[in-house]
């Protein structure tokens, strides 16, 4: 970042001292006023829960324009790489900060491709779990254990490590998360298949069995390969600033993604891509299209805490371009699979143009996000409802890792310890029971 001409001048309408503070201005989006020494010149904290209008960090990796609808992994759009690249292109790009070329992308997917397998001692963590257990909750267990193993590569200090610990990460995901679904139905694991790519990999351990040859359909893999790079990276959402809050302690990275994974699989998060299907099953249930404006007029009702599930972002205030690719995927996987008339796809078509015609919507800038699409079209590869958050984690590890990495290599970091506005009890002594 570099300074700008321009300061920002704090003034007190007690008669306190002015503050003179820095503003920082970034290559893309909203200056920054730096307020790391408020405290000190001010003995008073800022306060914005939420984080509505503060930047936690600066970054070089993902940049989101909320009013445009745009969105670049190291400034290429994601209409770009979704198009012309594939998942571990991505990967490399967001790790790295470039696009390989092709030595460097047969090198790449040879290193992910030789860490695909788990220690085999990790299926016995799986059996602790009840068969129902939901995938995010084995998903968190897993990512967590792998710490367990890999004690040459837990020091987040140390560069080598963070980069063996991330293709790590990246490359045993798919596997943990066919194992959670393996598990929840059933049947032996898959072992990974180093002659299939990333997406058919994960494909094949998800639904092949022992019993016979499984072929992995170029139109699903293609499709899978594209979900993953629209859900790669974020900026700081939710689930990214607890990797880096988590991580900033130090602890190592397996842990500090399993932090990522825990709050990923809230509704408000990574899980509304489950309740949005869910949504659009109890709409259908209740009575298909014909009942989506009995559904809206809950929605706008505020006693009635039901929200329109794959819509509204805080920072897109535009169509999220990953959802019209998602859409945009959705038709292709649906033609090839002869489900063009999918119902399900066609109330969510009818929701989406209702609500975008929509005052309560429109005045509030509520678009589909991610999560709105992805759903429909993980079904239709075959992906049980409760999977989906999980997948997305699957994808997110890279962001989660490069982002991860980008704060431990950053000489000036420090661990992040917020401060509050208190408003309890002023100090009082304890009384003797009896006195109570
Ligand atoms: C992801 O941050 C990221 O980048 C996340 C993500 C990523 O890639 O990491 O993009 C992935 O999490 C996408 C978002 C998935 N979540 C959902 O689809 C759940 C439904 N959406 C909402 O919960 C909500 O839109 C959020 C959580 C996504 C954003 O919430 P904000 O920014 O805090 O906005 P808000 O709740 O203050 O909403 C502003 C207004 C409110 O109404 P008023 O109080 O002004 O009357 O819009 C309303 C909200 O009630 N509103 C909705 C709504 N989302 C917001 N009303 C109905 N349905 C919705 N979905």
């Amino acid at each position: 970042m570099k300074a700008s001409e321009n300061k920002a001048t704090l003034s007190f309408s007690n008669g306190g001292q002015n503050v003179e503070l820095p503003i920082y201005k970034g290559t893309l989006g909203p200056d920054v006023i730096d307020i790391r020494k408020l405290y000190a010149q001010t003995g008073m904290f800022t306060y914005d829960p939420g984080f509505m209008s503060t930047a936690s960090c600066e970054s070089a990796i993902t940049y989101i324009d909320g009013d445009k609808g745009e969105l670049l992994y190291r400034g290429y759009p994601i209409e770009q790489l979704a198009t012309n690249c594939d998942f571990l292109e991505t990967c490399h790009l967001l790790l790295y900060g470039e696009l390989p070329d092709q030595g460097k992308k047969t090198s790449f997917t040879k290193l992910v491709t030789n860490h695909t397998m788990v220690n085999e001692q990790m299926q016995f963590f799986l059996r602790g779990f009840r068969r129902d257990a939901h995938p995010m909750a084995i998903m968190t267990g897993l990512v967590g254990a792998l710490s367990a193993f890999y004690h040459d590569s837990t020091d987040i200090n140390n560069p080598k490590h963070r980069e063996i610990a991330a293709i790590r990460l990246i490359a045993k995901m798919p596997t943990l998360v066919a194992m959670a679904y393996k598990y929840t139905v059933g049947q032996p694991y898959m072992y990974p298949k180093n002659d299939l790519s990333y997406a058919g990999n994960f494909l094949h351990m998800m639904f092949a069995t022992p019993c016979e040859e499984y072929k992995v359909s170029p139109v699903l893999e293609r499709a899978l390969d594209r979900i993953f790079i629209l859900h790669a990276d974020h900026e700081q959402n939710a689930s990214t600033s607890t990797v880096r809050l988590c991580g900033s302690s130090g602890t190592n990275p397996f842990a500090a993604i399993a932090a990522g994974v825990a709050c990923l699989w809230g509704p408000a998060h990574g899980g509304a891509n489950e309740a949005a299907l869910n949504m659009l099953y109890d709409i259908q249930k209740a009575g298909g299209v014909d009942k989506i404006g009995e559904f809206i007029k809950q929605v706008k009702d505020k006693n009635s805490n039901v929200k329109l599930m794959g819509f509204g972002h805080r920072v897109y205030k535009n169509y999220d371009p990953r959802a019209k690719l998602m859409q945009e995927t959705c038709k292709e996987v649906l033609g090839e699979l002869g489900l063009e008339n999918d119902p399900l796809f066609k109330l969510a078509m009818a929701l989406e143009k209702i609500a975008l015609e929509d005052e309560y919507f429109v005045s509030r800038k509520l678009y589909p996000n991610v999560d709105f699409y992805s759903g429909i079209v993980q079904r239709a590869i075959g992906i049980p409802v409760p999977l989906f958050t999980a997948v997305f984690a699957l994808a997110r590890t890279v962001g989660w890792i490069a982002q991860l990495n980008e704060m431990i290599g950053d000489p000036d970091y420090k661990i992040g310890r917020p401060r509050q506005l208190f408003e309890g009890s002023v100090k009082r002594d304890v009384k003797p029971i009896a006195q109570r």
